[in-house]
């Protein structure tokens, strides 16, 4: 079943669909997402939902963060980021299968559930088993007052505003800025620097307009998916930071445009994928400008030797693909929150030259609210 939105009562804003309007609204939802929590005088931010103080904060020896489709991929970006700054192991796992398979739950770790409905069924399920176990639940959502909200014992809105299109834009976006805040607290409540956490505030300062900058290249993007309307499969690569950017972007293609894509890390390409490059299967890649990009370079080496068409989505011009879209880097730990947005571009302008249903594509439900 879905959750209707009011969404007859939205304007469009004279974009075609909703997906382009979220799209392009993500500058002002990023601006939002950060309104009021930055503190400059700490070097950290204040989540006043949370309900943690900093001597709980400094008990969690683990957090494990559950969700589903879009909001899983957020949060496997959210996992990194938290234990990349406050080094504390993380790791994302889709809520429908952390209940089916008896987790052990265990008191020292926190668990974070992320939906931008907060009704899915499968994530308020998780939510309720664990805290059947007493286990701390935090909330990462877009709808206030939502099932998983209330549920929770507290936890972050990601004020994105409303989302109607079916496939989620805007609201990852958001999801991704809010871990990011969440990973900035927790690592200021224990070994994060003050530079770190000054670099990591000017870095989110610089999102909004980098995003802006992104969406100029729209009409680019635009003739490229021209170029991938007629691929019947596409692969998307990336490593670490890239990897769940990789991951977002193939499911955004094949929700929208129904044409089958598949992410791998790039670094598993040597086992198995490789095989499958010819011509008639383009590659999209993630490379940063971070410390494994002669690793990501090598990947794109190897492709091209077996005559794969490449797509980069890089900080710098690629070589070795055939177009490369540049995007403006940030901190690389905020890095990931800015690669996928040209690929919703990809994906819409894909799917419109396709002709598809693009704000409800078939067979999908914005929210899933049963088993
Ligand atoms: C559905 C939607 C997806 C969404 C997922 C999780 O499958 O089609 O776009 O990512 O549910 O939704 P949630 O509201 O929990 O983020």
């Amino acid at each position: 079943t879905t959750v209707e939105w009011e969404a007859a009562s939205y304007d469009m804003g004279g974009h075609d669909t909703y997906m382009h309007k979220e799209i392009h609204e993500q500058a002002d939802a990023v601006d939002r997402v950060l309104r009021g929590r930055i503190d400059d005088r700490f070097s950290t931010v204040h989540l006043g939902g949370l309900n943690l103080d900093a001597r709980e904060a400094r008990q969690i020896r683990r957090v494990k963060i559950l969700g589903c489709g879009t909001s899983y991929h957020a949060g496997m970006i959210g996992a990194q980021m938290i234990e990349e700054l406050a080094r504390i192991p993380a790791d994302a796992e889709p809520a429908s299968e952390f209940r089916y398979r008896n987790a052990v739950v265990d008191p020292d770790t926190l668990y974070i559930a992320v939906s931008q409905s907060g009704e899915t069924y499968d994530v308020l399920a998780a939510v309720q088993e664990l805290k059947r176990k007493g286990a701390r639940v935090l909330g990462v959502v877009n709808v206030v007052g939502s099932a998983i909200a209330r549920e929770s014992d507290g936890g972050i809105y990601v004020h994105a505003g409303p989302e109607v299109c079916v496939v989620s834009t805007k609201c990852f976006t958001n999801t991704t800025v809010a871990f990011a805040l969440l990973a900035l607290h927790l690592g200021r409540t224990r070994d994060l620097s003050v530079a770190d956490g000054k670099r990591i505030i000017a870095g989110l300062r610089r999102l909004p307009e980098q995003i802006n900058e992104i969406l100029k290249a729209e009409d680019e993007i635009k003739e490229l998916a021209q170029e991938f309307a007629d691929a019947r499969s596409m692969l998307f690569i990336g490593r670490v930071r890239g990897y769940p950017v990789a991951r977002e972007a193939s499911l955004k293609l094949k929700e929208v445009s129904y044409i089958h894509a598949e992410a791998y890390p790039a670094s598993e390409l040597k086992h198995g994928p490789l095989a499958l490059i010819e011509p008639a299967l383009p590659t999209v890649a993630i490379v940063p400008d971070d410390d494994l990009l002669e690793k990501n370079r090598a990947a794109l080496e190897e492709i091209k030797a077996r005559s794969g068409k490449i797509l980069a989505v890089a900080h710098q011009e690629q070589e070795k693909a055939d177009r490369t879209v540049v995007v403006p880097k940030n901190e690389d730990e905020l890095d990931p929150i800015l690669m996928g947005i040209p690929l919703q571009l990809l994906a819409y302008h894909t799917a419109l030259a396709l002709g598809r249903d693009i704000d409800k594509p078939r067979n999908l439900a914005k929210s899933v609210t049963v088993e």
